[in-house]
């Protein structure tokens, strides 16, 4: 069942969203060769606390951490660990904030000190794909609009979309209807109604497209090695177009 919200309900989600936004904002000015994504985990943790509201993820079916950090070729669902970060890294952080029961979810790609051309084209391929599904998320258009413009101009830059992971709607809990694949055919899937609030989120991957899980029963990582990459906003489906939940620019 897809649960519809309201405007008050949306206008809470986007609080929780602002926190999650204002973290990864820190976060951005944290990063650099020498810090651990364990304290990257503990800074966000933090701040999500001093902000009134509780790290979604930490406990989550057994999940540890407030954040997930997924590095190189690792897709998602890393581990935050003790391993200094070094230069020419990708880091994605993924996280969800609740706010008095208001849920909010966004990763981020961060490059670490000096990176490859080859992967800042990746990190501004998977961003640009992102945007290019949030586009499509509007009234009247079908979940297959936004999957399809995501995957169309991720495999024209050459890189692929990876198919084992997807979007979701979210509220009241973390995953819910619908399913978001981030590849798809125009004009086929669910048609989008006002009041949805739901991820987008591509994970692009440089080379293949297929996963591997590790031992941990959590982190994916690429099958060829290749570098990975996401970017994940909640938005909701509104009168107004798509409204980013998780903006950081707002
Ligand atoms: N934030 C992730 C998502 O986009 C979920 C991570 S799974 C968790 O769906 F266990 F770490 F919470
Ligand atoms: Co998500």
């Amino acid at each position: 069942m897809i649960h519809l919200k309201t405007k008050r309900e949306i206008e809470l989600m986007r609080e929780a969203g602002q926190i999650l936004a204002a973290c990864h904002k820190e976060i951005r000015k944290l990063i650099q060769p020498g810090i651990t994504s364990l304290e990257i985990d503990s800074f966000a943790e933090d701040f999500i606390k001093k902000n009134g509201a509780t790290p979604e993820q930490k406990g989550y079916k057994g999940y540890k951490y407030a954040t997930c950090a997924s590095i190189n070729d690792e897709i998602c669902h890393g581990f935050p660990r003790k391993t200094p970060l070094k230069s020419g890294d990708i880091v994605t952080i993924d996280m969800v904030v609740n706010l008095g029961g208001a849920l909010a979810d966004s990763a981020w790609s961060y490059g670490v000190g000096e990176i490859s051309p080859k992967a800042q084209k990746l990190l501004d391929v998977t961003k640009t794909a992102m945007y290019k599904g949030i586009e499509q998320a509007v009234i009247g258009n079908r979940l297959g609009d936004i999957g399809h413009a995501i995957q169309s101009y991720t495999e024209g830059e050459g890189f692929s979309v990876v198919r084992d992971f997807i979007g979701h709607g979210i509220g009241p809990t973390m995953h819910e209807e619908p399913q978001v694949l981030h590849y798809g055919l125009p004009n086929k899937g669910l048609r989008l109604k006002e009041g949805m609030v739901f991820t987008i989120e591509p994970m692009v991957n440089v080379g293949r497209y297929q996963t591997t899980m590790d031992k941990n029963g959590w982190t994916a990582r690429t099958i060829d090695g290749s570098l990975s990459a996401q970017y994940e906003h909640t938005l909701a489906i509104t009168q107004d177009g798509p409204y980013i939940l998780t903006d950081q620019d707002a």
